[in-house]
């Protein structure tokens, strides 16, 4: 499973990345508005700390619009994947982007429907956005089951890019599934990597090693 991080928080971006494992990037209006400073400058410089696929969002909500503007965020830089909200005007958009070469990251999907649709209109991603669905009494994971044996059936080249994912468990369960991508915010990807029998071993052998440093010294000194 490729791992991305869901900021556009160059602060954080760069802490993720030097741990080795975010495989690229997600980002969107709201996580950008949260960010001071240019927003073209900062993907510029997402690209720049992770070479990976870095997802920029239109925020037209017409097909040329789209165009125009998914145009200008794959010309930024290799790494940009246009994300394109999934609506009608939105799979028009996804069509001709696709058809042009550039990679469509299809997201806001609740619904295996959307996503055979998005999947049919060349994106090369897709987002099903598993949290906000639990948040609506709705199995989110369940959807991600959906797409992904739907993805499998007919040997869709569009990858299952797990969104909104808030937990530990919703990256190990959509990782279970087959999900090819896992999206996540920093404090996810720290809580996968936390245990606390970790941190109890890590102790003990560190106090046993001092412990038996002690006595070695007391030996040689007597
Ligand atoms: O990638 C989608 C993500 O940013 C949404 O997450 O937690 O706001 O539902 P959340």
């Amino acid at each position: 499973m490729k791992i991305f991080l869901d900021t556009a928080s160059l602060k954080e971006i760069r802490e993720a990345a030097a741990l080795g494992v975010v495989d690229g990037v997600t980002t969107n209006p709201s996580l950008l508005a949260k960010e001071s400073g240019d927003p073209e400058q900062i993907l510029l410089e997402i690209c720049r700390t992770i070479d990976g696929p870095i997802s920029a969002e239109v925020v037209a909500t017409d097909a040329a619009g789209m165009l125009r503007e998914g145009r200008h965020w794959a010309a930024l830089h290799k790494n940009i994947v246009v994300k394109i909200p999934c609506i009608l005007e939105g799979l028009k958009a996804t069509k001709l982007l696709a058809s042009e070469g550039h990679r469509v990251n299809m997201t806001l999907i609740f619904s295996p429907s959307q996503a055979l649709l998005a999947a049919k209109a060349g994106a090369r991603y897709v987002s099903p956005f598993v949290g906000r669905l639990d948040d609506v009494s709705t199995d989110g994971m369940q959807v991600i089951a959906d797409i992904v044996q739907i993805f499998d059936n007919y040997d869709f080249d569009c990858e299952v890019l797990a969104a909104s994912l808030r937990h530990p468990m919703h990256v190990v369960e959509a990782a279970k599934l087959g999900a090819h991508v896992g999206t996540m915010p920093m404090s996810v990807l720290a809580a996968l990597l936390k245990h606390p029998l970790t941190d109890i071993g890590l102790k003990r052998f560190l106090e046993d090693w001092e412990k038996a440093k002690k006595e070695l010294g007391a030996k040689a000194a007597g």
